[in-house]
């Protein structure tokens, strides 16, 4: 069994803002010593490093460092950018890498942490919701090479994870939506409630109790298998189509966000789970009209399927030549590992959510 301390989880729930709990923390004898190292990108540093540096006095002496948006900062040579600027500035194994920013700053954070001086702290401070509900939680960090996504990395587990949600309000539309279905996809696997209130429109995906519900159970399920042996695929719903259909947009010149072909992807393992597994159809029907007020489904045609095809068969998480996904018996009972054969996948792809 291997251990591995958990993040503390500074929630947008209670009166006290995160940002002034984040400065509490820091103020105590555990961070005494230590010097903070800021990574941020041109957003963060426009519109949320101001905010962070008044409100958490920690942070009034810190370095900080600015890496481009988004993927581009997710590479070696970004990373060795990050540890010459702390070697320059002489950061010693007190120093404490701080990522403002989305997944991405936060996947090349914890990658910087776990190299320099063979790992120091980390904390994350998410400010994207596809962040806040999911990259920024859970110690996965990595960059990409030779243009496949997140082949280099470790399990880095943040110090703490200060999740702030007025930053949702610096964020573009179509980001939030994004968002929305990683925080729907967490739902789904773990919450059948919370799923039905999220997709039927009672419930805002990003407001403040439905990101601290959501970064919970995702921090509940890290909890459960921090190295991702098990348990931990449930939060690859969607993903196996997801990031199919991501890579074939991208090289169509068609790209989708990542959160919405999880969103497509989940419309299709969830299509699967009604025919294999017998999950209930009208639960299904509510997932796609939701889906389908943000996102025009898209069409694939038979050459689309043999690419998505090909696609699907490179997934880093098959086992033994089989293209395995997650289905669902239920809202909130996940399966993990169903194979799937060729003809089922070209089947999902040509029928779209069609029954
Ligand atoms: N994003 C899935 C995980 O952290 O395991």
């Amino acid at each position: 069994m291997v251990y591995m301390k958990q993040s503390r989880l500074i929630l947008p729930t209670g009166r006290v803002a995160p940002l002034a709990r984040l400065g509490r923390a820091l103020a105590s004898k555990a961070y005494a010593d230590a010097k903070f190292f800021l990574i941020v990108d041109e957003n963060t540093y426009a519109h949320c490093l101001p905010e962070v540096v008044a409100r958490v006095a920690a942070f009034e002496q810190a370095e900080f460092v600015e890496v481009p948006v988004g993927e581009e900062c997710k590479s070696i040579e970004i990373a060795a950018q990050v540890w010459q600027t702390m070697l320059e500035s002489d950061a010693d194994t007190n120093t404490v890498v701080v990522s403002l920013g989305g997944g991405a700053v936060c996947d090349l954070g914890g990658f910087v942490a776990a190299g320099y001086k063979r790992g120091v702290r980390n904390i994350n401070i998410p400010t994207t919701l596809i962040a806040m509900a999911d990259a920024a939680i859970g110690g996965k960090t990595a960059v990409d090479l030779g243009g496949v996504k997140n082949p280099v990395g470790f399990f880095k587990m943040p110090d703490i994870v200060c999740v702030d949600t007025s930053f949702l309000d610096t964020l573009p539309d179509a980001e939030v939506v994004a968002g929305a279905f990683e925080v729907v996809k967490t739902a789904a696997v773990a919450d059948a409630d919370l799923f039905r209130s999220l997709v039927d429109g009672a419930s805002a995906c990003a407001s403040a109790p439905v990101v601290a519900r959501v970064a919970e159970i995702k921090q509940a399920v890290v909890g459960a298998d921090p190295n991702d042996h098990g348990i931990r695929h449930i939060l690859n719903f969607g993903h196996t189509f997801g990031h199919a259909v991501e890579a074939h947009r991208a090289a169509a010149g068609k790209p989708v966000s990542h959160g919405v072909a999880v969103g497509i992807g989940m419309a299709l393992a969830l299509r699967l789970s009604v025919l294999k597994l017998g999950f209930p159809r009208d639960d299904y029907d509510r997932y796609c009209r939701f889906l389908t007020k943000y996102v025009d489904f898209p069409r694939f045609t038979l050459r689309d399927t043999e690419a998505l095809l090909a696609l699907m068969r490179n997934d880093k998480k098959n086992r033994g030549g089989e293209i395995l996904a997650v289905l669902m018996q239920r809202l909130g009972e996940p399966v993990i590992n169903i194979a799937l054969s060729d003809n089922e996948i070209r089947d999902t792809f040509l029928k779209g959510m069609a029954l």
